[in-house]
């Protein structure tokens, strides 16, 4: 076809913000770059809701993520007050830019102000990690998730539960010209899935992290904290401290924590029952600052278990079947729970301790294969071209 005859490019305002978002942007970007070259045009708004360098610019290098165009730099704040300025800010970007779709990752307060933006200047809004439910709207993440689906107009599920979730509140099937009234749902896989196969064998040939750390693979635990329901408590983490520090003892191995700045200043402001000292006294506990993508994967699938309330690190430690206690009550990755890679142990020391201990004496079942084939962000893109 001759340049002059080729449909124009399908413009796409990728709204990212929390550090899993630029993780996934990476997988869409990918694509974008490689496959679709020419036919998508993507530009990505950062929120800035993580501002950290190890929050959010290392991975944009690292992952080989576009720059963001526009930064808002709405920073941290209550719910209400993080999410409305990112509303004015991108409904400002929206009005002069007027790209094709939105296209949103997730469940974070980003997620929730871009597809409220979008949805009230009717600009069309693609959802990623669409239909994931735990069940339980105590957690800020369910509430937006179920608000940005219920506005979007395409919903790109990563597992069949996800699809089968959105069937039962009335969003159901792919179409043709899909609307916001009349959405198209559809089963894509995982985008983190995607880029675990990517970067897996990048990780193991640049990532130092092992010897930085004097861990020998295969010998100590990963453990990561940083959920509103975990941090905010000071007794439940006072209790997730005291548990870490005591499966040193027990599972005889180092426990890595890479904290999350939530965490660090959560601990800041508590000393209950003495939890900083103990964290200090404690040497087989390394507490190191977040670290980067490819260092992480390598923990993941060098750790003996990993011990997590994060979304990501949960589905990361069974892409590389490692067993993972999920530290909450409820996960909305219930297929990890179900097959018997994961098990919900709440703040629960004792819990804890007795699955941890049962993870250590034995190996996994074969795990089943959940989230596709490792090219979600393939068909995202043929997806979007075909129905916009
Ligand atoms: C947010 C998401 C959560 C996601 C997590 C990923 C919401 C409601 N929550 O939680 O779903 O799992 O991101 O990591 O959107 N902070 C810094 N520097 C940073 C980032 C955070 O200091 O770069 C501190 C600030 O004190 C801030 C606090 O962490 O107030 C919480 O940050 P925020 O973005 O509001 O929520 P997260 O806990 O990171
Ligand atoms: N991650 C990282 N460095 C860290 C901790 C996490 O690169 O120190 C990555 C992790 O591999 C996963 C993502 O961040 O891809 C998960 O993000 P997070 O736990 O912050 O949020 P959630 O997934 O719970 O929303």
């Amino acid at each position: 076809m001759a340049r002059s005859e080729m449909p124009a490019p399908l413009r796409i305002l990728t709204v990212v913000g929390a550090r899993p978002q630029i993780i996934k942007a990476a997988a869409l970007s990918r694509a974008i770059e490689g496959p679709f070259r020419g036919r998508i045009e993507q530009q990505l708004l950062h929120t800035g809701q993580h501002a950290d360098a190890n929050m959010s610019d290392m991975f944009f290098s690292e992952l080989g993520v576009p720059a963001p165009a526009v930064h808002l730099g709405s920073g941290a704040g209550t719910h209400g007050a993080q999410t409305a300025r990112m509303i004015e800010g991108l409904e400002r970007t929206l009005m002069s830019d007027r790209p094709d779709l939105v296209l949103v990752y997730g469940d974070t307060n980003t997620t929730l102000a871009a597809a409220l933006a979008a949805a009230k200047l009717s600009i069309p809004l693609a959802h990623v990690e669409a239909g994931l439910r735990s069940f339980d709207k105590r957690m800020p993440e369910e509430v937006n998730r179920l608000l940005c689906d219920h506005c979007s107009t395409w919903l790109f599920c990563p597992t069949n539960t996800a699809v089968e979730n959105l069937l039962r509140e009335g969003l159901a099937g792919m179409r043709a010209r899909p609307t916001a009234d009349a959405p198209s749902v559809s089963l894509s896989g995982d985008v983190m899935y995607d880029n675990s196969l990517h970067f897996a064998q990048l990780a193991q040939e640049r990532s130092t992290v092992l010897r930085d750390l004097g861990l020998r693979p295969g010998s100590f635990l990963l453990a990561t904290i940083h959920r509103e329901g975990n941090t905010d408590d000071p007794q439940r983490l006072g209790r997730l401290i005291h548990a870490l520090v005591q499966l040193v003892h027990e599972s005889a191995s180092p426990v890595v924590l890479p904290m999350h700045p939530r965490t660090r200043k959560q601990l800041g402001l508590i000393d209950s029952k003495g939890t900083q000292a103990l964290l200090a006294a404690e040497p087989g506990l390394h507490v190191v600052d977040p670290v980067g993508f490819l260092d992480m994967i390598q923990l993941e699938r060098h750790a003996r278990l990993v011990l997590t309330d994060s979304g990501g690190v949960q589905k990361e430690a069974f892409f590389f079947g490692r067993p993972c206690i999920v530290l909450r009550d409820k996960t909305e990755w219930a297929e990890l729970v179900a097959c018997g890679q994961a098990v919900l142990c709440d703040a629960d020391p004792q819990r804890i301790l007795i699955e941890a201990e049962r993870f250590l004496a034995q190996d996994l079942p074969p795990l089943p294969s959940i989230f596709g084939d490792g090219h979600a962000a393939e068909r995202i893109c043929e997806e979007l071209l075909a129905q916009v």
